[in-house]
């Protein structure tokens, strides 16, 4: 193997490590099938060109909103927003929402936190325990471990923005229910509007298949850049799942590396 080669890929080797270290994934596993045969890792063009594709349908359950009212309305008629549009009057015509049953059960309203100009979101599902406390999102478990992957690919928190699809906690952490998801989903829309970032990066399925409206798993569509007015968007595992199943963060950081990649890559 050429010399530039090998340590192409020892240097892809030291930094999945040393990502697998900082999100804390402990002990790793060869498949035996696979150890024989060349190495799964990317080639500079990989790293350096994303790819874009088309998504494949699959046939599965979905948060996508069947018809979706305010949904639809919202979306077929972009020109409608006003054009004093801001974060600042999205969060005013929130208000005390009373849109949805949500607000009899929530304490806060978590509208989103960090850089208004930021070139990558990250869009979850809806707020916890710790985040309807605290009124911001991602603070839990899964916030922290969100904070790390976002360290990994050398950003601050303030540097992104995070919001959810829904902004009000669902009792006991239940999934969002259809109605609260298309009564909410265009205010989300709008922050997405508004902060016109590179990339949106939907971790789990509440976000992607909200923002794409599609039926797909998160299985199905990860791992490739889709257009999304006029962003690049990429679906990953929610930072909660892998909490539950770490053998996921391998393809998250594979999902990562094509967002610096991208990120660095203009
Ligand atoms: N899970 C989410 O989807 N969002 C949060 O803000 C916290 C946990």
């Amino acid at each position: 193997m050429a010399e530039s080669r090998r340590s192409f890929y020892l240097q892809q080797l030291k930094s999945r490590l040393e990502f697998y270290q900082e999100i804390g994934l402990e002990g790793l596993f060869l498949k035996p099938h696979l150890s024989q045969e060349p190495p799964q890792t990317y080639s500079e063009e990989d790293v350096s060109q994303p790819e874009t594709k088309a998504v494949k349908e699959s046939p599965t359950n979905s948060y996508a909103a069947e018809s979706p009212q305010s949904l639809s309305l919202f979306e077929e008629d972009y020109s409608q927003m006003s054009t004093d549009e801001s974060l600042e009057k999205i969060r005013q015509d929130i208000g005390d929402c009373q849109r949805c049953k949500l607000c009899s059960t929530r304490t806060h309203i978590v509208f989103g936190s960090g850089n208004p100009e930021a070139r990558l979101v990250f869009v979850g599902e809806a707020p916890g325990a710790d985040e309807d406390a605290q009124g911001l999102p991602f603070v839990g478990r899964a916030g922290q471990l969100l904070t790390k992957i976002i360290e990994s690919i050398n950003l601050k928190r303030e540097d992104v923005y995070i919001c959810n699809v829904i902004k009000c906690r669902p009792p006991n952490n239940r999934f969002p229910e259809k109605d609260e998801i298309s009564t909410c989903s265009p205010f989300l829309l709008r922050q997405l509007e508004v902060i016109k970032p590179k990339i949106v990066c939907c971790l789990g399925a509440a976000a992607a298949q909200t923002i794409l409206k599609t039926k797909s798993s998160v299985g199905w569509i990860r791992g490739r850049f889709q257009d999304y007015r006029g962003a690049k968007l990429i679906v990953t595992y929610h930072p909660a799942y892998l909490l539950r199943n770490p053998e996921a963060k391998k393809d998250v950081w594979e999902d990562m590396k094509r967002i610096k990649a991208l990120l660095e890559s203009n």
